[in-house]
This record gives C-alpha cells, structure tokens and sequence, in this order.
C-alpha cells in the first residue's frame, strides 16, 4: 500500500499532530485512497494534487500543520464518491444530460457516506463543501458566501485549479497564467476571494510549487 504522504513528501506525514488516534485514521485514509488509485489511477492522481495545493495554501493561511494533515486527508477523499459513477458517463465527452449530471454531481454526497467513518465531523464538512460556490450556483447545498468554510473554500479552488492545469482526454491543460486569470475572473463568484488571494501570492512566491507550475511559467507570473 502506496503512503500517499510520506514524511520526506514536500507536505509533509499524513498523521495528525499528538492525537493517538490519527494514524489509525491515517492509515484508513491510505487504504480507501489506495482502493481509489487501483481502480481509477487519474482520479488519484487528480486527488492528490488537490491535497498538494490545499495543503499550500492552507500554509500559506497559517494553519497548523494538525489542520493541514486533517486537509490533505479531506482532499485526498474528497472525489471517492466518483467510484460510485459508472465509466461509462466519466468518460463521456461533451456536455452531459440532465440525468447524467444528476449522477455526477451525487459523487458528493455518495463520498460522504463513504468516508463516514474515516474523517471526523469538520473533514467531512470540507469534503461535503468542495463544489459549493460563493454565488450560491454550487452543490449539493447551494451554499452561499459566507457559509461555506474555509476548508471547503479552499478545497474547491485546489479542486479546480488542478482540473483547470491538468490534461484531459478532450483538451488540453490550461497554463499557469491562464489558470491564474480563470481564477481571479471568477473570484467571488465561483471561487473564494480569501482563497483566490492566497493563491495567488502563493503563484508569485512559491509558484514552482503548485502543479502545473513550471519555475519558467513562475518567473513569468512575477
Ligand atoms: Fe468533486
């Protein structure tokens, strides 16, 4: 079983500060990512660069490394319930029916009941918040700004930010600075203002960090 956050990963260990159950958590949380990574290995791989750049900016927000352990084990579930969603419809192209998109969008609520017993009660509200929107337009709640937390604040930004810089079977990966505009355009719509603002110092500082940053294109943003 693959440690998806070893302790020389530039994130740092998966356990969660002195509690003495966080390993058992941890190693839960291996476990059901692990399942996640034999049977869908790109939802993996998108999951943890969602926990990569949650973790950076929750550093840069000044949480405490417990919280952001507890934040990368929320992003590494928070798509789990896309492994009740038939390949069939993931890997359709184009726009999806209404039906489809039904299916889709229940990953959410189908990855809580999944992850139930492997986060506690504040993860599983960042997970449940992960595709809510400041403009209310999100789901499953339709949650507005201000009643969406941190956590799934920025959650939802790692979440797109690593759609938006990943390569698709339908097009291409948008480049940093495209990504960048895409967020800023749609902050406080789409995305967080806190969680965009903190993204973006994070680009201009430590952009080489990000995925689908390149020192190049990093240089270039400042
Ligand atoms: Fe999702």
């Amino acid at each position: 079983m693959i440690d998806w956050f070893p302790a020389s990963d530039g994130a740092g260990s998966s356990s969660v500060g002195d509690d003495p159950t966080a390993g058992e958590s941890a190693l839960m949380v291996n476990r059901l990512v692990s399942a996640v990574a034999r049977r869908h290995p790109a939802l993996a791989a998108h999951s943890r660069r969602v926990a990569v750049v949650a973790d950076a900016l929750a550093k840069r927000a000044g949480w405490s490394s417990t919280d952001r352990a507890r934040l990368r084990e929320a992003a590494l579930l928070q798509d789990v319930g896309m492994m009740r969603v038939s390949r069939e419809i993931t890997n359709r192209r184009g726009r999806l029916s209404l039906v489809d998109w039904g299916a889709v969008s229940a990953h959410v609520t189908a990855g809580l009941t999944m992850a139930l017993d492997v986060l506690d009660e504040e993860q599983l509200k960042w997970m449940g918040e992960h595709h809510e929107r400041p403009d209310g337009s999100g789901y499953p709640k339709g949650l507005r700004d201000g009643e969406i937390s941190a956590g799934g604040a920025i959650l939802g930004l790692a979440d797109a930010w690593s759609a938006m810089t990943a390569t698709r079977a339908w097009r291409g990966a948008l480049t940093a600075a495209e990504a960048m505009g895409q967020c800023r355009e749609r902050a406080g719509s789409q995305f967080d203002y806190t969680a965009v603002s903190l993204l973006e110092e994070l680009w201009l500082n430590e952009g080489n960090t990000l995925p689908g940053v390149s020192g190049q294109s990093a240089a270039l943003a400042r």
